[in-house]
């Protein structure tokens, strides 16, 4: 039998489900959480957490039903919990969340045809191939939609699927192809070493789209390179430059006639746990190191090694995008390059936008409900 206890030792209710599993709640946590604190419409919290002691206390705990009934006394009134609600968040277990894929590295043997495809007509107009085409691109980083017509805005229509676009200092969408006047290497005919987009940016944009319209040219073939592997080798093969590279930040910036944009990044950005979040890796926007001159060469070595490592075969995944194709690809994870191409041998344009990740987990969600 289910049952619950008040525990005023050490102010927790404990439950026991009859199915063996057991928490402790911590009163001012029940309280904080009951759900008549929450605006029945907005489903925000309007229960003032300084309303009440630290060490408050329910009169009474009695479970009816399906749900566990606090009695808070004369002021507080009665806090009545679902018992699934509650068995769903167990302190010290993580909340379930649609969001959160299993992410799979990869290295080179991935290839081109390990690459997650799915048709713009589905994503369009299929929840389900949707979602399918969501958990896969965020499992593997990258992604491929074939089928989508000739037209700039179907590419868009695909990102606009997910989420708002990201603007940045580029637009809300951006034209990649050689242009007179570049304010951007990609904006050229030359070869683009594998890089991660915008680390000069506060928040650097997170899935990027490009929708090839032509790639007629001779060379202008595309590469990646899953940054969460190279991080993982270079942690097992050399911990010290892992350990300056995710501890030390550095400086990027762009800047042109509009703009100067500056932030600071680590290279391998950690969570609490220590597991890798996102890779920053730019060359061509890296700012002119500004560490102390007795740590400006062992910071290059670490950085050397990275670098070493995204240029090493056994990362690489290629493939030359044909018109009617998009690339989808975690900015945040993923590195990606071009081959230079010839622009007097065709006509290269790509269409591209952003999407943060913010707004990708929150379809995810959505559409898991
Ligand atoms: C970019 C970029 C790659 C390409 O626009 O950020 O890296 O294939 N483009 O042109
Ligand atoms: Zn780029």
């Amino acid at each position: 039998m289910t049952e619950a206890t008040l525990r005023a030792d050490t102010r927790t209710v404990h439950i026991q489900w009859n199915d063996g599993a057991s928490a402790d709640y911590p009163f001012i946590w029940l309280r904080d959480n009951g759900p008549e604190g929450f605006h029945a419409d907005t489903k925000e919290r309007h229960f003032d957490l300084l309303s009440v002691p630290v060490d408050v206390a329910p009169k009474a705990v009695t479970l009816n039903g399906g749900a566990l009934e606090l009695d808070w006394g004369d002021s507080g009134g009665v806090s009545r919990f679902d018992m699934d609600w509650l068995k769903a968040h167990r302190p010290g277990c993580a909340f379930a969340d649609p969001a959160k894929v299993a992410i799979e590295t990869w290295r080179a043997d991935l290839g081109s045809s390990g690459v997650p495809r799915a048709h713009a007509d589905d994503v369009l107009t299929n929840d389900t191939a949707l979602h399918d085409w969501l958990c896969a691109t965020k499992r593997t980083g990258l992604s491929m939609i074939e089928g989508l017509a000739d037209s700039r805005d179907v590419g868009i229509e695909v990102a606009r699927r997910i989420g708002f676009l990201r603007e940045t200092n580029f637009g809300t969408t951006f034209e990649v192809k050689s242009k007179p006047n570049p304010n951007n290497l990609a904006y050229t005919a030359d070869r683009l070493p594998l890089h991660t987009d915008l680390p000069n940016q506060e928040l650097p944009p997170g899935y990027q789209f490009l929708h090839c319209l032509a790639n007629e040219a001779m060379g202008g073939g595309s590469l990646f390179c899953d940054g969460y592997a190279v991080a993982a080798d270079l942690k097992s093969d050399d911990p010290a430059a892992y350990d300056l590279l995710s501890r030390i930040s550095i400086p990027f910036r762009f800047h042109d006639a509009e703009y100067d944009i500056r932030r600071r990044h680590k290279v391998i950005a950690l969570d609490d746990t220590g597991a890798v979040t996102e890779i920053r890796f730019n060359a061509h926007i890296a700012d002119a190191l500004d560490l102390p001159a007795d740590a400006i060469e062992p910071y290059y070595q670490a950085y050397r090694r990275f670098m070493a490592l995204t240029r090493d075969p056994a990362y690489l995944v290629t493939l030359k995008l044909a018109a009617g194709e998009m690339v989808v690809f975690d900015n945040r994870r993923v590195l990606h390059g071009r081959e230079a191409f010839d622009p007097n041998t065709g006509y290269r344009h790509l269409h591209g936008c952003y999407v943060d990740r913010g707004e990708f987990d929150s379809r995810l969600r959505v559409l898991s409900r």
